[in-house]
């Protein structure tokens, strides 16, 4: 289990003076720092289809990019490059515990985790990301760079490659195993690799308003709502057939807000917007934990584990309804479960002591039957 030093990190301190805000050093925010996965377990994965990573090296002065799979990686030497995997929590659940400590932020906000293994001189040039990201610091020692907002040029260095402009360092560091630097929206930063590392990086998002409104658009169109066309009944004659008058334009403007105004609805695209999975998910439905009386059994023995990067997200008004979202899809539930629902979307986690008083509920086992045969929870 991961857990931040206390002694150099305060959660309520930080919310206030630099989430968002500024970049932070956190030295030893992980107090005897292990890697929970190594090299070769990552380097294993990029060799994966499902997997989602790349290579960064440069070519004399020119910057690459490949995408993987990956076959091999002995013809680029020991130096000078670098190998990002994303969404690490969705294939290894030893990784996965190292977003545990950042749950002071909710999980709607969270992007992935994601690893580099850098060789000396490695790294993804210098850049500015639009998101919130924890790096961690593994096995070995990058130097980091980290600039102030401002007008910065960005430029494509490789097609793959947006980077930005030589900046000046407001942190200039040496990251240890166990050392933390976080990076809000908007900072440029370069990560230089001196002795062959690995970085973890827990990243938070949110989404422009623009992929809100496409994505709401998606979500009436797949639930054929919102079809309603403006009627107009009480129309008078106009002297300016050329114009859209002032009460024309409220009601079309109305038609509009009338969609984002519904919260029930909103709330439905929401939850299913955000819980929809950014990258693969290693789904194994579990088919023979179907019987009541086997998952009664487990329960009483067995932790409940939610698969990594699979997303669940309540709110608190529809959740005491029976209302909670799963993986981009509203599900329903006996209201009789709410509390070990909200549990399962709170917890990665769940213990036999947390499911035993709910042995007897027969919603609760339906329920749980049907998410284990999904694959979105499993049983230790
Ligand atoms: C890296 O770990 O190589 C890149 C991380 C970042 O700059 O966001
Ligand atoms: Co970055």
């Amino acid at each position: 289990m991961y857990q931040l030093n206390a002694e150099e990190f305060n959660t309520e301190l930080f919310l206030r003076e630099y989430w968002q805000k500024k970049p932070l050093v956190i030295r030893q925010g992980f107090k005897n720092f292990q890697d929970p996965i190594s090299a070769d377990e990552i380097a294993g994965l990029a060799c994966e289809e499902e997997v989602e990573s790349r290579l960064v090296y440069k070519n004399g002065e020119q910057w690459q990019a490949e995408f993987g799979p990956f076959q091999s990686y002995e013809h680029l030497g020991d130096k000078n490059w670098s190998l990002v995997v994303q969404a690490l929590d969705n294939w290894s659940e030893d990784a996965a515990k190292m977003i545990e400590p950042f749950r002071f932020l909710p999980h709607w906000r969270l992007d992935d985790l994601m690893v580099s293994f850098a060789t000396p001189g490695g790294g993804v040039g210098p850049h500015i990301d639009w998101y919130d990201v924890f790096i961690c610091q593994g096995s070995g020692k990058r130097n980091w760079r980290v600039g102030d907002k401002g007008q910065h040029r960005e430029y494509a260095a490789h097609p793959a490659l947006l980077h930005v402009d030589a900046f000046d360092a407001i942190i200039d560091v040496e990251l240890m195993p166990g050392d933390i630097l976080y990076i809000p929206p908007g900072f440029p930063h370069d990560g230089i690799t001196l002795e062959t590392s690995l970085s973890f990086s827990v990243g938070f998002r949110t989404h422009s308003a623009v992929s809100l409104l496409s994505g709401f658009a998606d979500h009436l169109i797949d639930n054929e709502q919102g079809g309603q066309l403006i009627t107009d009944p009480e129309r008078q004659s106009t002297q300016h057939c050329g114009a859209i008058s002032s009460d024309d334009f409220a009601k079309i403007k109305q038609q509009l807000t009338s969609l984002t105004s519904d919260d029930e609805m909103l709330r439905d695209f929401i939850g299913a917007f955000y819980t929809q999975a950014k990258h693969e998910l290693d789904l194994q439905a579990d088919d023979e934990l179907s019987a009541h009386h086997d998952i009664k059994l487990a329960m009483a023995e067995h932790n409940l584990m939610r698969l990594g990067g699979a997303r669940a997200f309540y709110f608190p008004e529809t959740v005491i309804n029976g209302v909670c979202y799963i993986d981009g899809k509203k599900v329903t539930f006996s209201p009789a479960i709410a509390d070990i629902v909200k549990l399962m979307c709170d917890q990665v986690e769940i213990t036999p002591a947390q499911l035993t008083p709910w042995m007897a509920s027969d919603e609760l086992i339906t329920f749980l039957a049907e998410q284990l045969a999904a694959g979105y929870w499993y049983f230790s």
